[in-house]
């Protein structure tokens, strides 16, 4: 196979509208390739659920992406990559890349102390999964993760900016740093919080590093795409769907944010049979 002979879509799922954040990137590195985006916001959050929903919730999801005839699946909700990812890889026909391993290699580039935080869902901090992916990526490195639980309900209300979100992030940086005042890198682990990125920066200070799984996801699905030949042979933007499994009109609003003007129209669809 050539190194553009694909033309099939790339599939990117995510709980809700933070996985714009990733979408964006990916199509900013690859604008040829078309791109269908998922968003579970019937069942979102998923970040507070047991994990065994988490993974029948992903699955569902993954076999609608699926049926839609894509070549490459982007799991672009920590949550869903921290608890789902192997069972995901079992079940997919196509090749399926988390966010974690790509968020953990910024991470481990980033710091030059040796220490990084990690925020995230509650989901992802119980799952371990980031301290394992920094940990692979080098195991020298101090990980010190929190959960933020208050930080996606924010966001989905719009709130970035302002006392109530400079308090919350204030908060949770706070008690992050009192476990680790050597952190150096913080790891935004949640789709979510990029949304929040200027006031996270504000808050951690020049010292520290912020960064987030977007940039290295899309480099990765880059690399893939080309050691498999699977590249669009077409030039010229490729088509960009969104789809929803919840409200369109909430979605679109928030979504907004993220993609501005370039926002398609979002679709619904239900990807469960009830
Ligand atoms: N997409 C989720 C994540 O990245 C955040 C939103 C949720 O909890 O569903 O962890």
């Amino acid at each position: 196979m050539g190194l553009h002979a694909d033309p099939r879509p790339i599939g990117v799922f995510d709980s809700g509208v933070g996985g714009l954040t990733v979408l964006a990137e990916l199509r900013r590195r690859l604008p040829a390739e078309s791109t269908i985006y998922l968003g579970d916001n019937a069942r979102a959050p998923y970040g507070p659920r047991p994990a065994d929903e988490v993974r029948a919730y992903t699955l569902e999801s993954v076999a609608w992406l699926l049926a839609q005839d894509v070549k490459l699946l982007v799991l672009a909700c920590n949550t869903a990559t921290s608890q789902a990812l192997p069972l995901v890889r079992q079940v997919a026909s196509v090749p399926v890349l988390g966010v974690v391993r790509p968020g953990a290699v910024a991470a481990a580039a980033s710091t030059r102390a040796g220490h990084v935080g990690v925020i995230a869902t509650a989901g992802t901090v119980a799952s371990g999964a980031y301290a394992a992916a920094v940990g692979e990526a080098d195991p020298t490195l101090a990980v010190t993760q929190l959960a933020c639980p208050e930080l996606v309900p924010m966001v989905e209300a719009g709130q970035l900016s302002g006392p109530i979100a400079e308090g919350a992030v204030r908060g949770y940086l706070g008690q992050l740093f009192a476990v680790d005042g050597e952190i150096d890198t913080l790891l935004l682990g949640c789709t979510h919080y990029p949304l929040l990125r200027p006031l996270i920066e504000q808050v951690a200070g020049p010292r520290v590093a912020v960064v987030d799984s977007a940039f290295t996801t899309a480099l990765a699905a880059e690399d893939l795409l080309d050691a498999l030949g699977g590249r669009t042979p077409h030039t010229g933007p490729g088509a960009n769907r969104i789809v929803t499994t919840g409200d369109v009109a909430t979605f679109t609003a928030v979504a907004g944010t993220v993609f501005g003007a370039a926002l398609p129209s979002v679709e619904r669809a239900a990807v469960t049979a009830d």
